[in-house]
């Protein structure tokens, strides 16, 4: 993982874009992007398969679809992990990575968990059977423009917004909010993580403080995840744990995952416990 990615910039860079230019990528670009796939990990000691596909290059792409959501993409990247526990944090985690290394570059990116044909990618991309395929995105060069559904659709979801510090981050109980002095030092990677993306930008996270450890919650939409084959908010738990890692290492803050504590704290209705981040001593 490129530790050096100036994580401001490119959070705040990241936007979804469902538009793309009638523009490849260049080859050495691409080599580049290859490569830098190749090489990001996670740290939740799982597995994430990335499989690149190139819809000019088959004669599949005239069937592949993503219900006219996105318009204009030749190139998309899909990520595929066996369904065990974690495996859709980590697909986050890691594909997140990905997408602000591209939002570097200059090129959009869109995370599509719900609205592309799952079936008809999952055989173009070669998806083992014993694996789930979570989690696609086009990349490319953003046309200048909006196309009309997508300005619909980011206007009904109210993409550009997020919610404040006191809905997202809380100390010792959920009815203690956080407030930035009591942050200190992490006040920059937890603003990294409300500044995140997440599906239907429903911004599930929820990072409690209690004696120096840093919980993370999944505040677990009623019925929404129904609609899924598998629990999509995971995904965003994993793009949430990106943005933190990213930051704190930016910052020079040192300390690692756990998921096997119980952190002994009274959770609200909806809200799940998913995993902790501990400081190095
Ligand atoms: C796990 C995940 C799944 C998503 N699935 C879709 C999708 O299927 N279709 C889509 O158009 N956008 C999808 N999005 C994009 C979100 O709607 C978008 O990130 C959010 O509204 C915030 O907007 P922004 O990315 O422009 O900041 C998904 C985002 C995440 C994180």
């Amino acid at each position: 993982m490129n530790k050096k990615l100036p994580i401001e910039s490119a959070v705040k860079k990241r936007i979804s874009v469902r538009n793309y230019a009638d523009m490849r990528i260049e080859e050495t670009k691409m080599s580049e992007i290859k490569e830098f796939v190749s090489n990001t990990d996670n740290p939740f000691s799982q597995h994430v398969n990335f499989h690149f596909f190139d819809l000019n290059d088959s004669g599949e792409g005239q069937k592949l679809g993503t219900y006219g959501v996105i318009k204009g993409a030749q190139h998309y990247l899909g990520a595929s992990v066996k369904p065990v526990p974690l495996a859709l944090v980590a697909v986050g985690y890691q594909l997140e990575t990905i997408m602000l290394y591209l939002a570097q570059l200059d090129i959009g990116t869109c995370w599509l968990g719900g609205t592309f044909d799952r079936k008809g990618f999952s055989l173009a991309l070669s998806i083992e059977s014993d694996e789930v395929l979570p989690a696609i995105t086009p990349f490319g060069y953003a046309k200048e423009r909006r196309h009309l559904q997508e300005v619909v659709m980011r206007t009904f979801i109210q993409a550009h917004k997020r919610f404040d510090w006191d809905k997202l981050f809380f100390i010792n109980d959920f009815q203690t909010p956080l407030t930035k002095e009591q942050a200190d030092e992490f006040t920059f990677a937890l603003e990294m993580v409300r500044l995140a993306p997440s599906a239907s930008n429903k911004q599930p996270w929820r990072i409690l403080l209690k004696d120096g450890v840093w919980h993370f919650y999944q505040f677990k939409s009623p019925g929404y995840s129904d609609v899924f084959p598998y629990d999509i908010q995971r995904i965003d738990m994993g793009i949430a744990a990106a943005h933190f890692d990213l930051a704190t290492a930016e910052k020079g803050i040192r300390g690692q995952f756990v998921w096997d504590i119980d952190p002994h704290i009274d959770m609200p209705v909806n809200i799940e416990y998913v995993f902790s981040w501990i400081k190095s001593s």
